[in-house]
């Protein structure tokens, strides 16, 4: 026997490690896992490891918990998250199954429970906490067979849910919380259990032992909970990204890790708009002393935040700054007498009588206006106009929304104020409802109008570390920035192409405006970049995003294949590229356009059972690829997400087996694997776990020769974010490929290989002062680019006429087209204005011109390129 195995480890520490939904989602994250809780147990630790459940699992059992009386949809529901946890059994290589299958059968039967028709809250939390039931059983069958002995912990027999006072009955079965202390008992009652133990986060009981939920982000919570009761020497949150940062990095890519930070402090972020920590799981570690660190599940080397008790004794500072969206702000004017007696006793008692919890306020002689934050409230709007109604007995009511809140979080905010005054200066143009700091005095919030608030919080952090409000440069609080930890590479700094052709895009616009015009040196400096990867053996461009025979040529001469999806995109393709470079992949076709892109030797993609059942002879004896609904979507917008049984493409996966049943009665070989999860996305592991999912998949089929795992690849439509890390894509796509070297790997982009090279040039008709607002209307809208209307989507747009001069007035920039969302761009700062000036609007080289019209009859923008 070894030391550590003889000398029992009696009073060996506790060590609670939580996991979240994208870290248990993949054979390799597990593999991760196993890694971290073998090297704590190696040092002599006791391990309790904490998970969500399956990235998408928990949505899915939210919409099951939300199907009352459509007992169809439930069952839906639970087939697809009963096959999502059968492709993750055979993804681990697990044999056993007898555990998964008695939480399945749970799962079948909740679905059909008699208690969904009338939505019982004790049932929706029974269906809610699956989720974590059932990855924590994957996990602790998973950890073992890899010889790390784990043992199932059932987190309900731990953590007793207590009523909050004015609890309502919704926060009591959904959003429950659990008084902690150190237990001693209990920790060593686990110690004779076992060293390694896995839990469910997200989970308690109540004192009627029903099982109860802890809210969202309840995971962290648990871990929190865990922490406490077992007195641990550390909890540690694994997540995405190293640590809470000095602002968000997806937006700031400036923002500098916070190293260390007190229990307050990180509260304080965590609460006002850091997604990184639920701000529910400081209070017990605190309460118990219990240090808390954020680490990279994939950077461990990096330390992360560490929070603890001890103030930095450093000069006071902004340590950061978060924004909070969809707030609702309700102002109540007294209609009594100034300075009435008992106003605010009269108005509070509304609130409390619904249940909403009031966050900032701020208050005169005759009105007080305060801030709901739906993170803490379920505030929709039956509980919005019923509190409206009753206000209404003692006050005028206004309610404002959506707004944003941003909040400059920092130990002694009131010594800093007078720092601030160039940070203060950037609210200058927009209106600002309501500014409150907080009592003890660790922030100072600011409320505005949500469409307002776009680019604010990149710009009060740049201001900030150049006023030194943030003293960025304190080794004890800060670390480096999220930039050069992780996109030292993959920032953009050069100068877009359209700024070193000013001149050239100024006559082409005097020609003629409305108009597309695309540089063909980008379009092929981007299909290089793709080239230049080494794991994807075969790329397809998907001609959707931009069809100009010009941009099409270049693509193609780079060796792309064509991605398309309609008898009109096969013509212009087939003109271009050889036919075996030719991919179908429509949705819902008619019969006649499969039979004709099989004819012309395309390759052909179905993702439903129909095409088979109905028309099998049309197939007979050819190869066809098929595309599958990995259950979850992605992207920059709901509507461009493209999984789930929300959306309509992809076969379901509990319809695989029926589908190969068909394929062999009608000879059709399936020779590919297709999924493609929604567009946008700059998360590279989205790649991994798709390409690992669909090749753990393939292992059911005899003849799968190439996995396609889509296109998505996102370019982000601010300056200051950050790029898609290629680089990091192909690392991990090669990663998974060593563990499938038999399948081709193919990918079939779109936006990204054109979205940057094109702009759309308009021309300033008339301009427009309403109100607070000034309106640019220029000569095309909706009808050429409806990325904004449609998608919320954000293009940059400058003034090219009036390039580097000061920008000092906000607009609106406006279509000519007769529907309010005709809008451009809204909230831009730019040179005034004239009639005559050319606007131009960046990165519309994807799904611009494609997905133009005629709408009122106005022509679109024609296209050009340079
Ligand atoms: N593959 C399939 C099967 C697709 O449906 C799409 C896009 C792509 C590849 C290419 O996706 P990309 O790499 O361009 O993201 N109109 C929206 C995007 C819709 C994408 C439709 N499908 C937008 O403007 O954001």
């Amino acid at each position: 026997m070894n030391s550590l195995d003889s000398a029992p480890r009696a009073h060996a520490g506790w060590i609670v490690i939580k996991f979240g939904g994208t870290s248990v989602s993949t054979r390799p994250r597990w593999d991760t896992i196993c890694r971290i809780a073998r090297d704590w147990h190696a040092q002599g630790k006791r391990v309790l490891i904490v998970v969500s459940a399956l990235s998408g699992i928990t949505d899915k059992l939210k919409a099951v918990a939300e199907a009352a009386g459509d007992r169809v949809r439930r069952e839906a529901l639970q087939v697809e998250i009963h096959a999502r946890h059968e492709a993750m059994f055979t993804e681990l290589g697990l044999a056993d199954r007898a555990t998964l299958d008695y939480w399945l059968s749970r799962l079948a039967a909740l679905a059909v429970d008699a208690r969904a028709e009338t939505s019982q809250l004790a049932w929706q939390a029974e269906v809610l906490a699956l989720g974590e039931q059932l990855s924590s059983t994957l996990g602790q069958a998973y950890l073992s067979a890899q010889g790390l002995a784990t043992r199932w912990l059932d987190a309900r027999e731990h953590l007793l849910a207590q009523a909050l006072p004015n609890q309502n009955a919704w926060g009591c079965y959904l959003s429950a919380s659990v008084p902690t202390a150190p237990d001693a008992a209990l920790a060593a009652a686990l110690a004779k259990q076992g060293e390694v133990f896995i839990t469910q986060g997200f989970m308690a009981r109540n004192t009627a032992g029903e099982t109860v939920i802890l809210g969202r982000g309840g995971s962290d919570t648990s871990a929190a909970y865990f922490g406490a009761l077992l007195k641990a020497e550390k909890v540690e949150i694994w997540t995405d990204v190293a640590g809470m940062f000095s602002a968000n990095p997806r937006i700031v890519p400036a923002a500098r890790l916070l190293s260390r930070l007190d229990y307050e402090e990180a509260q304080e972020i965590a609460t006002t708009g850091a997604k990184v920590l639920h701000p529910r799981c400081l209070n017990p570690v605190r309460e118990a002393s219990v240090p808390l660190a954020v680490r990279d599940t994939n950077r461990p080397e990096l330390a992360g935040t560490e929070i603890g008790a001890s103030v930095a004794a450093a000069a006071p500072s902004v340590k950061a700054v978060s924004e909070r969206r969809g707030i609702t702000l309700i102002s109540m004017e007294s209609i009594g007498m100034w300075q009435q007696v008992g106003f605010l006793a009269d108005v509070f008692e509304r609130f409390k009588r619904h249940g909403l919890s009031i966050d900032l306020i701020s208050s005169a002689e005759t009105n007080v206006t305060v801030s709901l934050d739906p993170s803490e409230n379920l505030v929709n709007s039956d509980v919005l106009s019923a509190l409206a109604a009753d206000l209404a007995e003692v006050c005028r009511v206004k309610v404002i929304a959506p707004c944003t809140a941003v909040t400059l979080v920092g130990r002694g905010m009131r010594s800093l104020l007078p720092r601030l005054a160039g940070v203060l200066a950037e609210f200058d143009l927009l209106r600002v409802h309501l500014v409150s700091q907080s009592s003890n005095n660790l922030n100072l919030t600011i409320v505005v109008d949500e469409a307002a608030a776009t680019g604010l919080v990149p710009t009060l952090h740049a201001a900030l570390i150049k006023t030194e409000a943030l003293r960025a440069e304190d080794p004890a609080v800060f670390g480096p920035a999220w930039s050069e930890l992780y996109a030292a590479a993959t920032h953009n700094t050069e100068p877009p192409w359209w700024l070193t052709r000013r001149e050239e895009l100024l006559e082409l616009g005097a020609q003629a405006t409305p108009r597309y015009v695309y540089d063909l040196a980008t379009v092929r400096e981007r299909a290089r970049r793709l080239r230049a990867l080494s794991a994807p053996d075969r790329w397809f461009y998907a001609l959707k995003a931009n069809s100009q025979r010009d941009v099409l040529q270049v693509i193609a001469a780079q060796g792309f294949g064509l991605e398309c999806v309609s008898p009109g995109e096969l013509d212009i393709a087939a003109e271009l590229v050889p036919a075996e470079r030719l991919l179908f992949t429509p949705n819902f076709a008619a019969q006649p356009e499969y039979a004709a892109a099989l004819a012309r030797g395309a390759r052909v993609t179905l993702d439903n059972l129909h095409p088979l059942q109905h028309w099998g002879e049309t197939f007979r004896g050819h190869e066809v690829i098929l595309r599958v609904d990995l259950g979850a979507g992605r992207g920059h917008h709901d509507k461009v997400r493209t999984g789930g049984a929300g959306s309509k493409f992809g076969l379901s996966l509990d319809q695989i087996e029926e589908f190969r049943q068909l394929a062999r009665r009608h000879d059709v070989a399936v020779i590919g694997l297709h999924a493609h999860l929604g567009s946008g996305i700059l998360d590279v592991g989205h790649w991994r776990e798709v390409y690992s999912q669909l090749a753990a998949l393939a292992q059911r089929f005899t003849r799968i020769e190439a996995i396609n795992i889509g296109g998505g690849l996102g370019v982000p439509s601010r300056a200051d974010e950050a790029q898609l890390d290629l680089d990091a894509l192909d690392a991990c796509l090669a990663e998974i490929k060593q563990a499938y070297p038999q399948f081709q790997l193919w990918m079939e982009p779109g936006r990204y290989l054109v979205a940057e090279a094109g702009v759309l040039l308009a021309r300033v008709n008339q301009v427009k002062r309403k109100g607070e607002y000034c309106y640019a209307g220029v000569d095309t809208g909706m009808n050429s680019l409806i990325r904004p209307a449609l998608y919320d989507a954000w293009h940059e747009i400058v003034n090219l006429s009036r390039y580097g001069e000061p920008a000092d007035t906000l607009y609106q920039i406006v279509g000519p087209i007769c529907e309010s969302g005709d809008v451009l761009g809204s909230n831009r700062r730019l040179p005034e204005c004239r009639e005559g000036d050319l606007l131009l609007i960046a990165q519309a080289g994807a799904y611009g011109a494609t997905m133009a019209s005629q709408y009122n009859l106005r022509i679109p923008a024609g296209e050009s390129v340079v």
